[in-house]
């Protein structure tokens, strides 16, 4: 069990080994961390037994960047036929766990799998509940089978509430056909996944104001309309007529890097195509002289350096709200629905 595996986006493995290498450093977690490109996941391989489990009990899963999903645990080779029985055989050491999850990577062989995890999970559950390992439990770890093939598994676990939302850190949510454009569903996981659901009501409510920026055709602004906010979409580009029919948005045709509000706004969001730089300034201006109170905002990423640019930005942030004496809540994390970006939610907290 003394290694971990990350799931990510194919293509940005290197950037999960950078990120969690400089957790196990801080943590003085010794191990080293390796990757194959594009194969949609890390490892961090641990020098002592209990290295992994450290790690995890040290760092908050929502507030790694690139990692959808982890877990601790070790590969496992599967024969043929009877695999629930090698399984059980390695599984004689390890508690009973809460849930299960059977999960594949996000790779083409990934997708392939999900077929016969599909029809293995059911006589597999069996067993485990019959052998005392499986009870329906939220405090226990979640026991997650990662499987690259059908003879390779990672027998991993992880506690329910410091990991994934869901199954390969991959939300199920469905295109809302009058939204005038895929990227909706950037602006709607990025609420699943930074607000928790029972604040919705209280966060993302009816009498509040948004603006946002880059708005053209409307797919972010038709998540705040959703909400039944009043927005302000900035681009001189065209909104979506079903937006503009609402009667809940104004459209203004400036510049989003120029524009202020003359009152302060519950929500701004940017979804403009820019130098990451830039859009964190942005990030700054608004909530460091309380133009909005909550961001939610693209960061595009550079070719190279991807971690360590998107760690100096959010460090310069820090520093910047540090310098205002202003208290403000930082997250960030490449979504699934996010490609060369990472999504940024900023919140300024107290008065
Ligand atoms: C990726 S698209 C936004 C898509 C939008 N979020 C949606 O869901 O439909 C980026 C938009 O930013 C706009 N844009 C680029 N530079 C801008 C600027 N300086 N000010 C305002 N809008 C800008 C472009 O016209 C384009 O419509």
């Amino acid at each position: 069990m003394n290694t971990l595996l990350l799931h990510c986006r194919p293509g940005f493995e290197n950037e999960v080994c950078a990120e969690i290498s400089e957790h196990a450093a801080h943590q003085q977690v010794a191990g080293y961390a390796k990757a194959k490109p594009s194969s949609a996941y890390a490892e961090f391989i641990c020098t002592e037994a209990d290295g992994a489990e450290r790690l995890m009990g040290a760092v908050r899963f929502n507030r790694l960047i690139f990692p959808r999903q982890w877990a601790r645990g070790s590969f496992v080779e599967l024969p043929e036929s009877d695999r629930i029985s090698v399984l059980l055989a390695h599984l004689a050491d390890v508690p009973t766990c809460g849930s299960l999850w059977l999960e594949v990577l996000d790779t083409n062989d990934g997708k392939e799998l999900s077929n016969f995890c599909k029809k293995f999970e059911a006589p597999l559950r069996k067993a485990l509940a019959k052998a005392g390992k499986l009870v329906e439990d939220p405090h226990k770890p979640r026991l997650l089978l990662t499987f690259l093939s059908g003879r390779q598994v990672f027998l991993g676990l992880a506690e329910a509430n410091n990991s994934a939302q869901w199954p390969m850190g991959i939300p199920r949510l469905k295109f809302p056909r009058e939204a005038p454009s895929r990227s909706t569903l950037k602006l709607e996981e990025a609420w699943h996944t930074f607000i928790p659901r029972e604040q919705w009501d209280e966060r993302l409510s009816g009498d509040m104001t948004g603006v946002d920026l880059g708005a053209a055709p409307g797919g972010w602004t038709y998540q705040l309309v959703r909400r039944g906010m009043l927005v302000t979409a900035i681009d001189n580009g065209p909104m979506a007529e079903s937006l503009m029919d609402t009667g809940l948005v104004q459209h203004l045709m400036v510049d989003g890097f120029t524009y202020k509000p003359r009152q302060t706004v519950d929500w701004m969001v940017c979804d403009i195509v820019e130098k990451p730089a830039r859009s964190a300034a942005l990030l700054e201006t608004w909530i460091g002289e309380g133009l909005c109170r909550e961001a939610v905002v693209n960061l595009k990423l550079p070719m190279k350096q991807r971690y360590a640019e998107v760690r100096r930005l959010l460090q310069r942030l820090e520093d910047a709200f540090a310098a205002r004496k202003i208290r403000v809540s930082i997250a960030c994390k490449q979504l699934y629905h996010d490609r060369e970006e990472v999504t940024c939610h900023l919140r300024r907290l107290g008065k």
